[in-house]
Protein backbone atom coordinates (compact mmCIF):
# COMPACT_ATOMS: atom_id res chain seq x y z
CA UNK A 1 0.00 0.00 0.00
CA UNK A 2 1.31 3.00 -1.06
CA UNK A 3 1.35 6.04 1.41
CA UNK A 4 -0.67 9.02 0.69
CA UNK A 5 1.14 12.11 -0.41
CA UNK A 6 1.01 15.25 1.59
CA UNK A 7 2.01 17.53 -1.19
CA UNK A 8 2.39 17.68 -5.33
CA UNK A 9 3.63 19.66 -7.65
CA UNK A 10 1.29 22.14 -9.62
CA UNK A 11 3.59 23.68 -11.73
CA UNK A 12 7.18 23.14 -13.45
CA UNK A 13 9.02 25.56 -15.76
CA UNK A 14 12.78 25.56 -16.54
CA UNK A 15 15.32 27.92 -18.52
CA UNK A 16 18.86 27.59 -20.09
CA UNK A 17 20.96 30.12 -21.54
CA UNK A 18 20.86 30.31 -25.42
CA UNK A 19 24.62 29.46 -26.39
CA UNK A 20 25.60 25.88 -27.30
CA UNK A 21 28.99 24.76 -26.50
CA UNK A 22 29.59 21.38 -28.39
CA UNK A 23 32.28 18.76 -27.87
CA UNK A 24 33.93 19.96 -31.06
CA UNK A 25 34.43 23.70 -29.17
CA UNK A 26 36.39 21.85 -26.74
CA UNK A 27 38.30 19.99 -28.90
CA UNK A 28 39.89 23.76 -29.88
CA UNK A 29 41.02 24.20 -26.29
CA UNK A 30 41.55 21.46 -24.79
CA UNK A 31 43.50 17.93 -25.47
CA UNK A 32 40.28 15.99 -26.09
CA UNK A 33 37.99 14.25 -28.44
CA UNK A 34 33.95 14.58 -29.08
CA UNK A 35 34.48 10.53 -29.74
CA UNK A 36 35.91 10.42 -25.56
CA UNK A 37 33.44 13.17 -24.41
CA UNK A 38 30.56 10.90 -25.69
CA UNK A 39 32.15 7.63 -24.92
CA UNK A 40 32.69 8.22 -21.13
CA UNK A 41 29.95 10.46 -20.34
CA UNK A 42 27.43 10.66 -23.36
CA UNK A 43 27.67 14.12 -23.24
CA UNK A 44 27.68 16.11 -26.59
CA UNK A 45 26.77 19.60 -26.07
CA UNK A 46 26.01 21.88 -23.06
CA UNK A 47 25.15 25.27 -22.55
CA UNK A 48 27.08 28.19 -21.26
CA UNK A 49 25.91 31.83 -19.98
CA UNK A 50 27.34 34.94 -21.54
CA UNK A 51 28.72 37.57 -19.12
CA UNK A 52 26.24 39.69 -17.86
CA UNK A 53 23.44 36.78 -17.33
CA UNK A 54 22.54 35.73 -13.34
CA UNK A 55 21.61 32.49 -11.60
CA UNK A 56 18.75 34.91 -10.14
CA UNK A 57 17.84 36.02 -13.87
CA UNK A 58 17.65 31.84 -14.76
CA UNK A 59 15.93 31.43 -11.79
CA UNK A 60 13.32 33.98 -12.87
CA UNK A 61 12.91 32.95 -16.12
CA UNK A 62 12.01 29.02 -14.69
CA UNK A 63 9.98 30.34 -11.93
CA UNK A 64 7.79 33.04 -14.35
CA UNK A 65 6.33 29.46 -16.01
CA UNK A 66 6.25 27.67 -12.83
CA UNK A 67 4.19 30.61 -11.46
CA UNK A 68 1.92 30.59 -14.43
CA UNK A 69 1.16 26.96 -14.73
CA UNK A 70 0.39 26.39 -11.16
CA UNK A 71 -2.18 29.17 -11.58
CA UNK A 72 -0.84 31.08 -8.77
CA UNK A 73 1.04 34.86 -8.77
CA UNK A 74 3.95 35.47 -6.89
CA UNK A 75 2.44 36.66 -4.11
CA UNK A 76 0.64 33.76 -3.00
CA UNK A 77 4.11 32.20 -2.71
CA UNK A 78 4.87 31.59 0.77
CA UNK A 79 8.24 30.19 1.02
CA UNK A 80 11.22 30.17 -2.12
CA UNK A 81 13.71 27.40 -1.45
CA UNK A 82 16.63 28.22 -4.04
CA UNK A 83 19.50 25.36 -4.35
CA UNK A 84 22.47 26.64 -5.80
CA UNK A 85 26.46 25.65 -5.89
CA UNK A 86 26.97 29.32 -7.37
CA UNK A 87 25.32 31.72 -5.59
CA UNK A 88 25.13 35.18 -7.24
CA UNK A 89 26.66 36.80 -4.14
CA UNK A 90 28.13 35.16 -0.92
CA UNK A 91 25.52 37.56 0.47
CA UNK A 92 22.39 37.41 0.99
CA UNK A 93 20.93 34.68 -0.76
CA UNK A 94 19.88 34.65 -4.43
CA UNK A 95 16.75 33.20 -3.33
CA UNK A 96 16.39 36.73 -1.78
CA UNK A 97 17.34 38.26 -5.22
CA UNK A 98 14.88 35.86 -6.95
CA UNK A 99 11.79 37.07 -4.93
CA UNK A 100 12.62 41.03 -5.55
CA UNK A 101 12.67 40.12 -9.47
CA UNK A 102 9.46 38.10 -9.15
CA UNK A 103 7.64 40.76 -6.28
CA UNK A 104 6.45 37.90 -3.91
CA UNK A 105 6.32 40.30 -1.33
CA UNK A 106 4.81 37.63 1.03
CA UNK A 107 7.34 35.00 1.02
CA UNK A 108 10.47 33.69 3.00
CA UNK A 109 13.06 32.95 0.74
CA UNK A 110 16.52 31.35 1.19
CA UNK A 111 19.46 29.17 -0.63
CA UNK A 112 20.29 25.65 0.40
CA UNK A 113 23.44 24.49 -0.62
CA UNK A 114 23.03 20.73 -1.67
CA UNK A 115 24.79 20.54 -4.73
CA UNK A 116 23.43 18.24 -7.53
CA UNK A 117 20.71 16.88 -5.11
CA UNK A 118 19.52 20.32 -4.00
CA UNK A 119 15.90 19.68 -5.87
CA UNK A 120 15.63 16.64 -4.07
CA UNK A 121 16.27 18.32 -0.86
CA UNK A 122 14.34 21.12 -1.68
CA UNK A 123 11.66 19.48 -2.46
CA UNK A 124 11.87 17.91 0.95
CA UNK A 125 12.10 21.46 2.41
CA UNK A 126 8.73 22.08 0.98
CA UNK A 127 6.84 18.92 2.05
CA UNK A 128 7.55 19.72 5.69
CA UNK A 129 6.51 23.21 5.23
CA UNK A 130 3.21 22.48 3.84
CA UNK A 131 2.89 19.31 6.54
CA UNK A 132 3.44 21.99 8.97
CA UNK A 133 1.35 24.43 7.82
CA UNK A 134 3.89 26.63 7.50
CA UNK A 135 3.16 27.76 4.16
CA UNK A 136 0.46 27.03 1.05
CA UNK A 137 2.81 27.40 -1.88
CA UNK A 138 6.34 26.65 -2.26
CA UNK A 139 8.55 27.75 -5.16
CA UNK A 140 11.37 25.29 -5.24
CA UNK A 141 14.42 26.55 -7.26
CA UNK A 142 17.91 24.85 -8.43
CA UNK A 143 19.34 27.26 -10.27
CA UNK A 144 23.37 26.86 -11.77
CA UNK A 145 26.00 28.90 -13.71
CA UNK A 146 28.67 26.06 -12.97
CA UNK A 147 30.85 27.52 -15.62
CA UNK A 148 31.49 30.47 -13.38
CA UNK A 149 33.68 27.65 -10.95
CA UNK A 150 34.47 25.29 -13.83
CA UNK A 151 38.15 25.45 -14.62
CA UNK A 152 38.26 25.46 -18.43
CA UNK A 153 42.39 24.40 -18.46
CA UNK A 154 40.98 21.17 -16.84
CA UNK A 155 39.81 18.26 -19.49
CA UNK A 156 38.03 16.16 -16.95
CA UNK A 157 35.55 18.94 -15.39
CA UNK A 158 35.48 21.48 -18.16
CA UNK A 159 33.61 18.93 -20.27
CA UNK A 160 30.76 18.23 -17.94
CA UNK A 161 28.81 21.19 -16.37
CA UNK A 162 26.56 23.12 -18.04
CA UNK A 163 24.28 26.37 -16.89
CA UNK A 164 20.72 25.88 -16.21
CA UNK A 165 17.92 26.68 -13.84
CA UNK A 166 14.51 24.50 -13.32
CA UNK A 167 11.58 25.42 -10.53
CA UNK A 168 8.37 23.76 -9.19
CA UNK A 169 5.58 25.13 -6.97
CA UNK A 170 4.64 22.54 -4.37
CA UNK A 171 0.91 22.68 -2.85
CA UNK A 172 -0.93 20.22 -0.75
CA UNK A 173 -1.82 17.46 -2.33
CA UNK A 174 -5.26 16.73 -2.36
CA UNK A 175 -5.49 13.41 -4.42
CA UNK A 176 -3.26 10.82 -5.50
CA UNK A 177 -1.16 13.07 -7.08
CA UNK A 178 2.06 13.70 -5.33
CA UNK A 179 4.97 12.62 -3.48
CA UNK A 180 4.39 9.16 -2.09
CA UNK A 181 8.25 9.33 -0.31
CA UNK A 182 11.19 11.31 0.12
CA UNK A 183 14.57 10.19 1.13
CA UNK A 184 17.97 12.52 1.90
CA UNK A 185 21.44 11.85 3.43
CA UNK A 186 25.05 13.26 3.24
CA UNK A 187 28.78 12.08 4.10
CA UNK A 188 30.47 14.86 4.86
CA UNK A 189 34.02 12.43 5.27
CA UNK A 190 33.68 12.69 1.35
CA UNK A 191 33.62 16.49 1.20
CA UNK A 192 37.05 16.66 -0.65
CA UNK A 193 36.46 14.22 -3.53
CA UNK A 194 34.03 17.49 -4.97
CA UNK A 195 34.86 20.60 -4.04
CA UNK A 196 36.44 24.66 -3.95
CA UNK A 197 38.93 24.71 -1.16
CA UNK A 198 39.24 28.54 -1.48
CA UNK A 199 37.53 31.76 -1.47
CA UNK A 200 35.37 30.78 1.31
CA UNK A 201 36.21 31.90 5.20
CA UNK A 202 38.49 29.22 5.15
CA UNK A 203 40.58 30.25 2.68
CA UNK A 204 39.54 33.83 1.85
CA UNK A 205 39.81 34.61 -1.85
CA UNK A 206 43.49 36.24 -2.00
CA UNK A 207 46.32 36.64 -4.84
CA UNK A 208 47.18 33.05 -4.12
CA UNK A 209 44.24 31.77 -4.46
CA UNK A 210 44.07 32.83 -7.68
CA UNK A 211 47.02 32.52 -8.60
CA UNK A 212 46.52 28.37 -7.66
CA UNK A 213 42.86 28.58 -9.13
CA UNK A 214 41.79 27.18 -5.66
CA UNK A 215 38.85 29.21 -5.95
CA UNK A 216 37.32 26.51 -8.97
CA UNK A 217 36.32 23.01 -8.55
CA UNK A 218 37.97 20.51 -7.75
CA UNK A 219 37.07 16.82 -8.44
CA UNK A 220 38.14 13.51 -8.18
CA UNK A 221 36.13 11.93 -11.06
CA UNK A 222 36.42 8.47 -10.93
CA UNK A 223 35.93 8.21 -6.59
CA UNK A 224 33.11 10.74 -7.23
CA UNK A 225 31.91 8.37 -10.05
CA UNK A 226 32.30 4.97 -7.58
CA UNK A 227 30.51 7.29 -4.39
CA UNK A 228 28.03 8.14 -7.22
CA UNK A 229 26.70 4.35 -8.28
CA UNK A 230 26.25 3.45 -4.62
CA UNK A 231 24.65 6.25 -3.04
CA UNK A 232 22.24 6.60 -6.17
CA UNK A 233 21.42 2.80 -5.52
CA UNK A 234 20.67 3.18 -1.62
CA UNK A 235 18.79 6.38 -2.98
CA UNK A 236 16.49 4.06 -5.12
CA UNK A 237 16.25 1.44 -2.83
CA UNK A 238 14.91 3.70 -0.04
CA UNK A 239 12.72 6.17 -2.14
CA UNK A 240 11.05 2.34 -3.27
CA UNK A 241 10.33 0.89 0.27
CA UNK A 242 9.33 4.49 2.11
CA UNK A 243 6.74 4.62 -0.79
CA UNK A 244 5.73 0.86 -0.59
CA UNK A 245 6.02 0.48 -4.58
CA UNK A 246 8.16 -1.52 -6.39
CA UNK A 247 10.75 -0.85 -9.05
CA UNK A 248 8.18 -2.40 -11.91
CA UNK A 249 5.84 -0.08 -10.47
CA UNK A 250 7.65 2.57 -11.89
CA UNK A 251 6.71 4.53 -15.28
CA UNK A 252 10.01 6.36 -15.44
CA UNK A 253 13.32 6.91 -13.37
CA UNK A 254 14.34 10.40 -13.70
CA UNK A 255 18.01 10.82 -12.67
CA UNK A 256 20.13 13.60 -12.01
CA UNK A 257 22.12 13.69 -15.57
CA UNK A 258 26.11 13.46 -14.27
CA UNK A 259 27.13 11.00 -16.37
CA UNK A 260 25.13 8.46 -18.94
CA UNK A 261 27.29 5.16 -17.36
CA UNK A 262 26.13 6.29 -13.67
CA UNK A 263 22.50 6.67 -15.02
CA UNK A 264 23.19 2.93 -16.56
CA UNK A 265 24.99 1.60 -13.35
CA UNK A 266 21.97 2.78 -11.24
CA UNK A 267 19.28 1.79 -14.04
CA UNK A 268 20.65 -1.74 -13.36
CA UNK A 269 20.83 -1.85 -9.88
CA UNK A 270 17.17 -1.17 -9.90
CA UNK A 271 15.88 -3.29 -11.95
CA UNK A 272 15.01 -0.96 -14.53
CA UNK A 273 15.44 -0.95 -18.61
CA UNK A 274 16.95 2.33 -19.96
CA UNK A 275 13.29 2.58 -22.00
CA UNK A 276 12.01 4.03 -18.38
CA UNK A 277 15.15 5.92 -17.59
CA UNK A 278 14.82 9.94 -19.02
CA UNK A 279 18.44 10.76 -20.61
CA UNK A 280 18.85 14.60 -21.33
CA UNK A 281 22.62 14.98 -20.42
CA UNK A 282 23.98 14.79 -24.45
CA UNK A 283 22.03 18.49 -24.70
CA UNK A 284 22.81 19.87 -21.69
CA UNK A 285 25.23 18.00 -19.61
CA UNK A 286 25.98 18.09 -15.80
CA UNK A 287 23.49 21.24 -14.40
CA UNK A 288 23.29 20.44 -10.80
CA UNK A 289 20.37 21.03 -9.03
CA UNK A 290 18.65 22.13 -12.60
CA UNK A 291 19.21 18.82 -13.79
CA UNK A 292 16.23 16.86 -12.58
CA UNK A 293 13.64 19.57 -13.17
CA UNK A 294 15.23 20.03 -17.00
CA UNK A 295 14.66 16.50 -17.58
CA UNK A 296 11.00 16.26 -16.00
CA UNK A 297 9.82 19.41 -18.36
CA UNK A 298 11.33 17.34 -21.50
CA UNK A 299 9.49 13.88 -20.33
CA UNK A 300 6.36 15.39 -19.94
CA UNK A 301 6.86 17.43 -23.32
CA UNK A 302 7.47 14.11 -25.17
CA UNK A 303 4.62 12.39 -23.56
CA UNK A 304 6.86 10.07 -21.47
CA UNK A 305 5.02 11.52 -17.81
CA UNK A 306 1.04 11.45 -18.27
CA UNK A 307 -1.33 12.34 -15.20
CA UNK A 308 -0.85 8.89 -12.99
CA UNK A 309 2.30 8.19 -13.80
CA UNK A 310 4.80 7.02 -10.88
CA UNK A 311 8.24 8.67 -11.49
CA UNK A 312 11.49 7.81 -9.18
CA UNK A 313 13.41 10.64 -9.12
CA UNK A 314 16.93 9.77 -7.85
CA UNK A 315 19.91 12.15 -7.37
CA UNK A 316 23.60 12.23 -5.77
CA UNK A 317 26.10 15.56 -5.16
CA UNK A 318 29.31 16.83 -3.85
CA UNK A 319 28.77 16.82 0.04
CA UNK A 320 28.77 13.96 -0.73
CA UNK A 321 25.14 14.19 -0.56
CA UNK A 322 22.15 11.93 -2.29
CA UNK A 323 18.35 11.43 -2.07
CA UNK A 324 15.30 10.41 -4.12
CA UNK A 325 11.33 10.47 -4.05
CA UNK A 326 8.75 8.91 -5.23
CA UNK A 327 6.23 11.25 -7.47
CA UNK A 328 2.91 10.47 -8.37
CA UNK A 329 2.38 12.96 -11.27
O1 LIG B 1 27.29 15.78 -10.14
C1 LIG B 1 28.47 15.15 -9.73
C2 LIG B 1 29.59 15.60 -10.62
N1 LIG B 1 30.62 14.70 -10.94
C3 LIG B 1 30.51 13.54 -11.63
O2 LIG B 1 29.46 13.03 -11.89
C4 LIG B 1 31.79 12.94 -12.10
C5 LIG B 1 31.81 11.44 -12.03
N2 LIG B 1 32.96 10.93 -12.76
C6 LIG B 1 32.96 10.85 -14.10
O3 LIG B 1 31.99 11.17 -14.77
C7 LIG B 1 34.19 10.27 -14.76
O4 LIG B 1 35.06 9.83 -13.76
C8 LIG B 1 34.91 11.29 -15.69
C9 LIG B 1 34.07 11.54 -16.92
C10 LIG B 1 35.20 12.59 -14.95
C11 LIG B 1 36.23 10.67 -16.16
O5 LIG B 1 35.99 9.43 -16.80
P1 LIG B 1 36.80 8.13 -16.37
O6 LIG B 1 36.40 7.07 -17.30
O7 LIG B 1 36.56 7.89 -14.90
O8 LIG B 1 38.28 8.54 -16.66
P2 LIG B 1 39.51 8.64 -15.65
O9 LIG B 1 39.33 9.77 -14.70
O10 LIG B 1 39.79 7.29 -15.10
O11 LIG B 1 40.66 9.04 -16.67
C12 LIG B 1 41.07 8.16 -17.72
C13 LIG B 1 41.93 8.95 -18.67
C14 LIG B 1 43.00 9.78 -17.96
O12 LIG B 1 44.18 9.75 -18.73
P3 LIG B 1 45.41 8.81 -18.30
O13 LIG B 1 45.79 9.25 -16.92
O14 LIG B 1 44.85 7.41 -18.34
O15 LIG B 1 46.42 9.12 -19.35
C15 LIG B 1 42.43 11.17 -18.02
O16 LIG B 1 43.42 12.17 -17.97
O17 LIG B 1 41.12 9.88 -19.40
C16 LIG B 1 41.74 11.16 -19.35
N3 LIG B 1 40.73 12.19 -19.52
C17 LIG B 1 40.36 12.67 -20.72
N4 LIG B 1 40.75 12.35 -21.97
C18 LIG B 1 40.19 13.01 -22.99
C19 LIG B 1 40.02 12.84 -18.55
N5 LIG B 1 39.21 13.74 -19.12
C20 LIG B 1 39.40 13.66 -20.47
C21 LIG B 1 38.85 14.32 -21.58
N6 LIG B 1 39.27 13.97 -22.81
N7 LIG B 1 37.92 15.29 -21.44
Amino acid sequence: MSRRPIAYIAGLGTAVPPRVVTNHDFEKTLETSDQWIVERTGIRERRHADPGMTVAALAHQASLVAIQRAGITPVDLGSIVLSTATPDRLLPSTACDLQALLGATRAAAFDISAACPGFVYGLTIAEGFIASGQSENVLVVGAEMLTTITDMTDRSTAILFGDGAGAAVLRRATGDRGMLSTFIRSDGALAELLYRPGGGAARPFSAQVLEERSHLMKMAGREVFKAAVLTMAEACDEALTRAGVTADEIDLMVPHQANVRIIEATAKHAGMPMSKVMVNLDRYGNTSSASIPLALVEAEAAGRIKPGSLLLLVAFGAGFTWGSTVVRW
